[in-house]
């Protein structure tokens, strides 16, 4: 067996000064790739997140015949669109790799593909993750899709077939499931309404707006959506503004470092995606919204945190999906605000890339912290001083940034396992550590 790298060691002490840039949203960069690839004509996208995940979505478009061009920092990625019916079978297994949004939205891509026949799988973590919450509602469809347990478990087989629209309930609140059910609704035969059962990130509906589709949105915010299959897409140009989900671990960084100011530039400021500004507002945090402006249709702007005292906070199920990938680095800020914090209705937590209540509790409570895990979340005491300890990712990104957030207000080296899970969504997260440590 390979021995294991060295863990890397973030030494303890200093503070955090500047301006950082985030890379490029996730939700965003996977849909503009996935959209662009069934458009016709060419999509333009600026700002795509050069990391893992979206690579998996490229690689896996890429082996049905649509030419994306090169995924690299900083510049604009191209996408040849093959049109609503032009995917072509793939030769091959489509891996995609550690990313539930490229396995999930695939599922939904690709199930109405008559007569062509694809194969899904991921690494050892996305084998885990549940996909029938998207194959069951896709089956009321007419997909068909078989794999382990039942079809929930990948390695998938899609069998493409005719689709027809029907009225679908969504099981769980996630936009990766409504996503999916949109994508497949886009060559069904007949409309197809989504009823969600909590609004989730919208980005495919205003996405899917913008390249054209037939599409409605209706309800108490926006849960039913409507899609009227028919119109082709038209390629388009993309802005992807900064993900919120990465700028999270620097707002957190610098509201609990003390001498801390930091400014996070040009963030997606999606109200279903903003809950983790409204926590850290109810935390006390010195913390203010700069240039808010709209890019391509969503709300950017740019984020000063300072340091300040901070008060305990809760966070019940309604919040969760517009916070839902902040949850790991809100459970470092919860150990220096003063009081119990209470994060609850987070079930959802254990069935991402890991079970993220288990592994937080886990690793954080080695660090000292005072917590209590729960089957839907967490109680967490502050203020809790911290220190340093030998902590591991357990593979997961936002546990890798979490810890090293943890890091920076503990006494003591931390030596962190495994760190390089980061590049799944931030592959410059150890670098921009290092330029903002003063
Ligand atoms: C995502 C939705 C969320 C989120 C994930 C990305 C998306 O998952 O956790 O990182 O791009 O739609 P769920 O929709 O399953 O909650």
């Amino acid at each position: 067996m390979a021995a294991r790298p060295a863990p890397l060691v973030l030494p303890a002490g200093g503070s955090l000064r500047g301006r950082v840039t985030v890379p490029g949203d996730k939700s965003i960069s996977h849909r503009s790739l996935l959209f662009g690839a069934i458009a016709e004509g060419t999509t333009h996208i600026e700002g795509l997140l050069p990391a893992e995940d979206p690579l998996s979505t490229a690689a896996c478009l890429r082996a049905m015949g649509v030419a994306v061009s090169a995924i690299s920092a900083g510049q604009p990625v191209t996408v040849e669109g093959v049109g609503l019916d032009g995917l072509r079978e793939p030769a091959d297994v489509l891996d995609c790799g550690n990313s539930g949004t490229t396995m999930r939205l695939m599922l939904g891509l690709l199930a109405g593909r008559e007569g062509r026949h694809f194969v899904l799988n991921g690494d050892a973590s996305l084998r885990s993750r549940p996909m029938g919450r998207v194959g069951d509602p896709l089956a009321q469809m007419g997909a068909v899709i078989h794999g382990r347990q039942g079809g929930n478990l990948a390695p998938l087989a899609v069998q493409g077939q005719p689709l027809h629209g029907s009225v679908i309930g969504t099981p769980v609140a996630s936009a990766q499931v409504k996503s999916a059910l949109l994508l497949a609704a886009l060559t069904a035969e007949g409309p197809t309404t989504v009823i969600e059962p909590a609004p989730t990130r919208d980005h495919s509906e205003r996405m899917l707006r913008a390249f054209g589709a037939d599409l409605e949105v209706g309800g108490d915010l926006g849960r039913f959506i409507t899609v009227r299959p028919g119109p082709a897409l038209r390629g388009q140009t993309v802005v992807v503004p900064g993900d919120i989900s990465s700028a999270a671990f620097w707002l957190v960084a610098a509201a609990i470092t003390p001498g801390a100011d930091l400014t996070v530039e040009n963030v997606g400021l999606n109200p279903s995606r903003t809950g983790i500004l409204d926590v850290l507002a109810a935390m006390g945090a010195r913390l203010s919204v700069l240039h808010a402006r709209d890019v391509a249709g969503e709300p950017v702007g740019d984020l000063r945190v300072q340091h300040g005292p901070l008060r305990a906070f809760r966070i019940k199920e309604a919040m969760i999906p517009r916070l839902v990938d902040e949850i790991p680095v809100l459970a470092v800020a919860a150990c220096c605000a003063e009081g119990v914090s209470r994060i609850s209705g987070a079930a959802e937590l254990r069935v991402k890339e890991t079970d993220r209540l288990a592994v937080m509790a886990r690793q954080l409570t080695l660090m000292g912290a005072r917590l209590e895990e729960h089957a839907d979340g967490l109680s967490i005491e502050g203020p809790t001083p911290l220190h340093g300890a030998e902590v591991d990712s357990e593979t997961d990104h936002r546990v890798a940034m979490s810890l090293a957030v943890a890091s920076l207000v503990a006494r003591g080296d931390t030596r962190l396992g495994r760190p390089e899970a980061a590049a799944v969504s931030y592959p410059g997260f150890w670098d921009d550590l290092a330029r903002l440590r003063h």
